[in-house]
């Protein structure tokens, strides 16, 4: 086998607190996340040339991609002679949304070269390797329903959330994220999510628990330009939302559903205004 097609999942954060500044200049965070069915496509395969080639679109394909990242810290960490390599990814996350959109496709990346070059690596070994190349690759190796914290790399597999329908919509803007984390520095941050609250309605499959105790900390930090986020939750709940949060560092925001009609007429509603709508599930 010399080429290998693998879906990469988008990630939600249904909750993401912030615990404290570390001495690295990053920050311990403590974050439920959950995969979603909205993925893109990355194709690898092993080539004879001595070079890493990455097709992604209009993104670059040089070392400033994570995907391509992910490939050179796989072989420098594994051992194994590098190979040449032509990575093709089929982008359909958007980006810069708090979607974990790079961090998933070098997680991809890494799955794919374990298949066709190591299959007795762990995935253990393969989420060590990925948090050299960003701090939610890990999670996004792993997939799932999950609890990451520290800088995102400690994590523990919860039981599988009940499948909610999901509206995800991303206003044009974007944000950065470490001047979102350097922002959080300057600023009391009032309210924190519900964790412990959120990890015993995911053990119970309670979808009315869950719902109540979906937050992000970050929403605290946003700016007069930013208040469109505020917008797109108000829309949500009227269109019949259980619950809306902005995902990880932005800008996307979500919406869960658990009726898929109402998920329908939210998304189609909302696609009238934001270009970058999606309907998806978790997975
Ligand atoms: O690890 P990654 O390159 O994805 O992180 C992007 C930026 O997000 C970092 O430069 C840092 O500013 C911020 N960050 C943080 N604490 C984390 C994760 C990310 O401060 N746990």
């Amino acid at each position: 086998m010399t080429t290998i097609t693998l879906p990469a999942y988008a990630k939600l954060n249904l909750t993401l607190d912030i615990l404290g500044r570390r001495a690295d200049g990053y920050h311990d965070l403590c974050m439920v996340m959950q995969s979603i069915s909205l993925h893109d496509d990355v194709t690898v395969t092993l080539t004879d040339a001595d070079s890493i080639v990455c097709r992604c679109g209009m993104l670059p394909g040089d070392d400033s991609n994570l995907a391509v990242k992910a490939a050179k810290a796989f072989f420098t960490e594994t051992g194994i002679v590098p190979r040449g390599l032509l990575i093709d990814i089929e982008k359909r996350i958007p980006m810069q949304a708090g979607m974990a959109g790079g961090s998933t496709d070098a997680a991809a990346v890494m799955h794919a070269l374990r298949a066709l070059l190591a299959p007795e690596l762990t995935t253990q070994k393969l989420e060590a390797i990925g948090a050299q190349v960003g701090s939610d690759v890990p999670y996004c190796v792993r997939g799932g329903t999950v609890l990451a914290e520290r800088r995102g790399e400690k994590l523990t597999t919860l039981n599988a959330a009940p499948r909610f329908r999901v509206v995800v919509c991303k206003p044009d803007f974007s944000i950065s994220t470490p001047v979102l984390f350097n922002h959080s520095d300057s600023v009391a941050l009032l309210d924190h999510p519900d964790t412990d609250g959120m990890l015993h309605a995911i053990e119970e499959r309670d979808v009315l628990g869950i719902s109540a105790r979906v937050f992000n900390v970050f929403e605290q930090v946003l700016t007069d330009e930013q208040t469109e986020v505020f917008d797109i939750k108000d829309q949500l709940i009227t269109l019949g939302a259980s619950a809306t949060a902005m995902t990880g560092s932005g800008s996307a925001v979500f919406g869960l559903f658990t009726e898929s009609g109402q998920a329908q007429l939210a998304f189609h509603n909302l696609r009238q205004h934001y270009q970058q709508t999606y309907l998806a599930e978790f997975i």
